[in-house]
């Protein structure tokens, strides 16, 4: 998709302002996921740990320590880091109102965030497909199996998706923004993908884990190996640092 051309800013920031104040005073800006769709299995469900909100590492050195980081130890995560990497991302830090850890426009939340966890990728957990549920810090399986190799396909054959014991990714439903911001709403969401991938890239720094964004990739073929229905945006292999 391509971003619309930039129009006159004072409707414009009118036209958002407004919007937003509707969508927070009256409507409660709160979008509480709609069930995942169960693709291949059924309801499996991980209650995730609750995110530390004192970390050793302070936001300062985070930024200046973050790197892209391709090559991992074939060591599998724990279920508390990738609890700590999905709040980071899109965990929800204020319950009243469902926001969450970054920012949205209009509190519209069109990202959903999807798991590959490949063979023991992660203690404790079966490899497959799982979609992240922000309102309840949960993940819930939707396929099945180790589709590393398939999701490294699907990124040009990129070796650190293949090898990373997980990866996130990023998807988005533009209808979720465009529905209030129209053509405009679509720079939105791409602008919100860059909030959480920042986030994923300082909370892995802090965790002492490597990331690295992944933007080529076919995008149907992620669809296919992810099953979801949204677009995918961003894909986030995450692993100890060799
Ligand atoms: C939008 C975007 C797409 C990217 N896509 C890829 C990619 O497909 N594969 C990859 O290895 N790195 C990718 N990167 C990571 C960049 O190569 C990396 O950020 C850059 O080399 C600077 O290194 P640093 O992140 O360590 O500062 C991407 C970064 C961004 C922001």
């Amino acid at each position: 998709m391509r971003y619309p051309p930039a129009r006159k800013s004072i409707p414009l920031s009118l036209l958002f302002i407004s919007a937003t104040i509707f969508l927070a005073l009256y409507t409660g800006a709160v979008r509480y996921e709609s069930p995942p769709r169960v693709v291949e299995v059924g309801n499996y469900t991980i209650a995730l740990p609750a995110p530390n909100l004192s970390g050793e590492m302070s936001v300062e050195e985070a930024i200046f320590r973050r790197r892209s980081i391709r090559s991992y130890l074939r060591e599998p995560l724990t279920l508390k880091e990738i609890g700590q990497l999905l709040w980071a991302a899109q965990g929800v830090t204020f319950t009243q109102r469902g926001f969450r850890a970054a920012p949205s426009a209009g509190a519209t939340y069109p990202m959903v965030i999807y798991l590959s966890i490949r063979g023991e990728g992660v203690e404790g957990l079966p490899p497959g497909i799982y979609r992240y549920e922000p309102s309840g810090h949960l993940l819930y399986l939707l396929r099945s199996g180790d589709f590393s190799v398939e999701l490294a396909r699907a990124a040009l054959d990129q070796r650190w998706v293949k090898e990373a014991p997980v990866c996130i990714v990023i998807a988005a439903n533009f209808e979720r923004t465009m529905s209030v911001y129209g053509e405009r709403g679509a720079r939105y969401v791409y602008m919100e993908a860059g909030h959480i991938g920042q986030n994923i890239y300082l909370q892995a720094t802090a965790l002492r884990l490597g990331t690295v964004a992944v933007g080529a990739f076919h995008d149907d073929e992620v669809r296919r190996v992810v099953g979801c229905p949204e677009d995918p945006l961003y894909l986030f292999p995450i692993g100890r640092k060799a």
